[in-house]
C-alpha cells in the first residue's frame, strides 16, 4: 500500500518513517524545500532516538522517500496522513491554517477513492470541516473519508511508543475507511495492541482527554510535593507517591515531581481545551487549574535557590538540563528556560550545560548572558548554586564530591529528586528536593 505524509515535522516524520518500517510505501512530503533536501541528504532534522537509523534502513530498501511533489504523492497513494503543524493561534486554540491548505491540495490533486487520516491535534469538530471542505472543492464527485487519528508519541521514545502503543484510535463514520487503517496497522493488530473503533469527535476528544489528564495528575502531585515542603522534613513525596500509585485505580505513572510540565503538547493541548471547553459555553475548571498551578511551579525552583543563596545580585548559579525533559533537544516551553530567564532577570551569572539541547536554547537564550559548558562539571565551577532542571541520565551519575569541590559555594536544588539527599547532604551541600521536607 501506497501512503502519503503531509507535514515532515515531529510527528510526520516518525509517523512517515515508522509506517515504511512496517511494510508500506511511504512518500512524506512538505512545502518546505530545504527540510525535503536535508532528509534526501540522509539527514535528519530533529533528534529521536532511533529515527535517523530507521529513516536509512527504509530510504536504502525504497520504502521512504521525501518529496516536494505534493500533488504527484497524493495520486499515487491511498491513505492520506496530515501530519502538518497546528501551533497555538492568540485564542488558544490551534491554527487551523496548515490543516485547511492539505485538505484543498488533496481536494484539487486526487482522481481516485482516498482515505485522509488527521494526525495533526485539532479541535473536536475538526474532521467534519475537512471532509465537508474537500467535498465542496472537488471539481467532479470522488469518493473519499476522512479519519480521525490522534497520535500519543512521547519525545524521545517516539519509535518506541509508535510500536508499541497502548492503543490506536481511529474515528471514521465509514467502515471502508476503518478497513483500510485496519490493514496499515495490521502488524500491530497482530500483536495484541487495543484498537479503538469510534467516530470523529469521540477520536478527537480522546487526544485532549489523555494530555490534559496526565497534565493534571503532574501538576496533582506537584501541588503535593509543595505541601511536603511546608510540612517539613518528614513528609517524603516519594513515599506519597509511591502507595498512591500502587493504588490501581490512580496508577504509579506521572507521579513524579518537578518543576512543572513543558514541551510542544502539554502546555499547548491543556490551554486548547479549556478553550474549546468555552467554545461550548463551558469551564474547564481542573485544567485551568492544572495549567494556573503549572504556570507558578518553576518559581519553586527559583525560591529554593533563593533560599540557599540569600539573595541573587552577582552570583553565579549553574543550571543543568535545559530540554524540556530528557532524550530530547527540545526546549519549548522548558520549565528550564522560565528558570534561566527568571534568575537573569535578577542579574545572576548563569552557566549551563544540556547534553543535546544546547543549540536550542542558544535561540532562546542570549550566549552574550550565558556561559554555555561543554558539560556539567565545567558549568558548575566556580558556582555558588547548581539547579538540575533535566533527568539525563548522565547527570543521575554525576561525581557529586568533584561537583561540590568545583564550585564556589554549596547549594544543590534538585528539581527532579535525582539524588539522596543524605548523601549530598553529607558531601557538604545544602540540599533543596521538591517535596521532600
Ligand atoms: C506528551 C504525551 O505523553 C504524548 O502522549 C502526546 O502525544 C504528546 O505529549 P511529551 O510532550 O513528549 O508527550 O512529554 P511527556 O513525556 O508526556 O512529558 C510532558 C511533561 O511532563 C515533561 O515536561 C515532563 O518533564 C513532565 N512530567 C512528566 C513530570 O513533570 N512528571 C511526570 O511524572 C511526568
Amino acid at each position: 500500500m501506497h501512503v502519503t505524509i503531509m507535514g515532515t515535522g515531529y510527528v510526520g516524520l516518525v509517523t512517515g518513517a515508522c509506517l515504511s518500517d512496517l511494510g508500506l510505501t511511504v512518500t512524506c512530503v512538505d512545502i518546505d524545500r530545504d527540510k525535503i533536501r536535508v532528509l534526501n541528504e540522509g539527514r535528519v532534522p530533529i533528534f529521536e532516538p532511533g529515527l535517523e537509523e530507521l529513516v536509512r534502513r527504509n530510504t536504502q530498501r525504497a520504502r521512504l522517500q521525501f518529496s516536494t511533489d505534493i500533488r504527484q504523492a497524493i495520486r499515487n497513494s491511498l491513505a492520506l496522513f496530515v501530519g502538518v503543524g497546528t501551533d497555538a493561534g492568540a485564542d488558544g486554540l490551534p491554527d487551523l491554517t496548515q490543516v485547511w491548505s492539505a485538505a484543498d491540495l488533496i481536494a484539487e490533486s486526487m482522481d481516485d477513492y482516498k482515505v485522509v487520516v488527521v494526525k495533526s491535534t485539532v479541535p473536536v469538530g475538526t474532521a467534519a470541516k475537512l471532509s465537508e471542505r474537500i467535498q465542496r472543492q472537488l471539481a467532479r464527485p470522488l469518493e473519499f473519508d476522512v479519519v480521525s487519528n490522534p497520535e500519543f508519541l512521547r519525545e524521545g521514545s517516539a519509535v518506541e511508543d509508535f510500536f508499541h502503543p497502548n492503543r490506536i484510535v481511529i474515528g471514521s463514520p465509514s467502515d471502508r475507511a476503518a478497513g483500510i487503517m485496519k490493514d496499515i496497522y495490521r502488524p500491530l493488530y497482530l500483536i495484541e495492541t487495543p484498537f479503538v473503533f469510534t467516530n470523529w469527535e469521540c477520536a478527537e476528544l480522546i487526544k485532549y482527554a489523555a494530555n490534559a489528564f496526565l497534565a493534571l495528575k503532574v501538576s496533582f502531585i506537584n501541588e503535593m510535593a509543595n505541601l511536603c515542603d511546608a510540612v517539613g522534613p518528614s513528609a517524603d513525596i516519594h513515599v506519597i507517591a509511591h502507595a498512591l500509585g500502587l493504588d490501581r485505580r490512580i496508577g504509579p505513572k506521572f507521579l513524579h515531581p518537578g518543576p512543572g510540565f513543558g514541551g510542544y503538547c502539554f502546555p499547548k493541548d491543556t490551554r486548547a481545551l479549556s478553550q474549546i471547553a468555552k467554545c461550548y459555553g463551558l469551564e474547564f475548571r481542573t485544567v485551568d487549574a492544572a495549567i494556573a498551578v503549572n504556570d507558578r511551579q518553576f518559581t519553586r525552583v527559583v525560591e529554593k535557590l533563593r533560599k540557599g543563596l540569600g539573595c541573587f545580585a552577582g552570583k553565579t548559579i549553574a543550571i543543568l538540563g535545559l530540554s524540556f525533559k530528557p532524550n530530547t533537544d527540545d526546549v519549548r516551553e522548558s520549565r528550564s528556560l522560565l528558570i534561566c530567564q527568571g534568575l537573569l532577570a535578577e542579574q545572576c551569572s548563569l552557566r549551563v550545560f544540556d547534553p543535546v539541547a544546547m543549540d536550542s536554547a542558544r535561540r532562546v537564550l542570549d550566549p552574550g548572558r550565558v556561559r554555555y559548558c561543554s558539560d556539567a562539571y565545567e558549568a558548575v565551577e566556580g558556582s555558588e548554586g547548581v539547579a538540575v532542571c533535566t533527568e539525563w541520565n548522565e547527570f543521575r551519575n554525576l561525581d557529586l564530591e568533584k561537583v561540590k569541590k568545583l564550585m564556589r559555594g554549596n547549594v544543590l536544588v534538585d528539581a527532579r529528586n535525582m539524588y539522596d539527599a543524605s548523601k549530598a547532604r553529607s558531601i557538604g551541600f545544602q540540599y533543596f528536593g521538591m517535596g521532600r521536607g
